[in-house]
């Protein structure tokens, strides 16, 4: 009998440990429609500019404030599965946040070219007819293939102390908290604070050479990301971006995946 209730244990052990990660994260029911116009993602809230249409193969999606969160969200990645299972695959579709969208009865706003990744083969024209269809959605990783974590000096920046930097290909599925900046060989780090979206800024930057180090949400926790070489030389440049020559992998628990 012990023998059999340790096997049963296992199978049940196994059983939540796969049902965990299909899910992975809190799978949310909402309303999803697309806009035509790729340019109204390139003048999007999280301030990508043009660049957001080359995210992720122009599947980029705007959300109302709640999954946006004051910006926090901007750069998040989020896969949505139609649940019209006449006309869409299961698969859905993984899109990156770079707006904000205040809805009209739905609660995410997809790229023409994501929303038509949801419709099964032959099936687009009829996805395209209903215009609006029910989602789900849940948060996952987002992965830039060979890409690290970078950083582009906004033109708002000025020498000598105002740095404005923007975060770009943040992998994984994490927030970023808090970000410091100190010079090259310094202890003397200098707290940046969100302007919005994934643009951070300092009125106090040291001249530089500047290193960086942020904290990411992580597990149930925060955790260091430390860049330990010059991210920026004292020639940094608005409009450049700069690799920070790490990645982000970590993944925040959402609270879903165990339940
Ligand atoms: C909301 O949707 C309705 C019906 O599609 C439309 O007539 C109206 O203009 C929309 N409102 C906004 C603010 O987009
Ligand atoms: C990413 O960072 C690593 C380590 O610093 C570096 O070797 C690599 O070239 C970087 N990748 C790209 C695409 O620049």
């Amino acid at each position: 009998m012990v023998a059999g209730d340790s096997i049963f244990f296992f199978f049940f052990f196994l059983l939540i440990a796969s049902s965990a990660m299909a899910s992975g994260g809190c799978v949310h029911p909402a309303r999803a429609g697309y806009l035509s116009s790729l340019s109204v993602f390139s003048a999007g809230a999280c301030g990508y500019g043009p660049m957001a249409l080359g995210f992720n193969g122009g599947y980029v999606a705007a959300a109302t404030s709640t999954l946006y969160r004051g910006g926090v969200a901007c750069g998040a990645c989020f896969q949505v599965r139609c649940k019209n299972m006449k006309i869409c695959h299961s698969e859905g579709v993984k899109v990156i946040l770079t707006d904000l969208n205040e809805g009209n009865g739905t609660e995410l706003i997809l790229s023409r070219p994501a929303f038509m990744a949801m419709a099964q083969h032959g099936m687009a024209k009829e996805l395209k007819k209903l215009g609006t269809v029910d989602v789900e959605y849940m948060r996952i990783p987002c992965e830039f293939g060979n890409k690290n974590l970078s950083i582009r000096v906004e033109e708002q920046s000025q020498k000598p102390n105002y740095l404005a930097i923007k975060f770009l290909y943040q992998g994984g599925q994490t927030d970023i908290v808090a970000v410091d900046i100190a010079e090259v060989g310094s202890a003397h780090w200098q707290s940046m604070s969100r302007v919005k979206g994934p643009m951070w800024s300092t009125y106090r930057a040291p001249a530089g050479p500047l290193q960086i180090r942020l904290v990411v949400t992580s597990g149930y926790d925060g955790k260091w990301v430390w860049v330990r070489k010059e991210i920026l030389s004292v020639h940094w440049t608005t409009g450049s971006v700069y690799d920070l020559g790490v990645q982000i992998s970590d993944i925040a628990e959402d609270g879903c995946s165990s339940s």
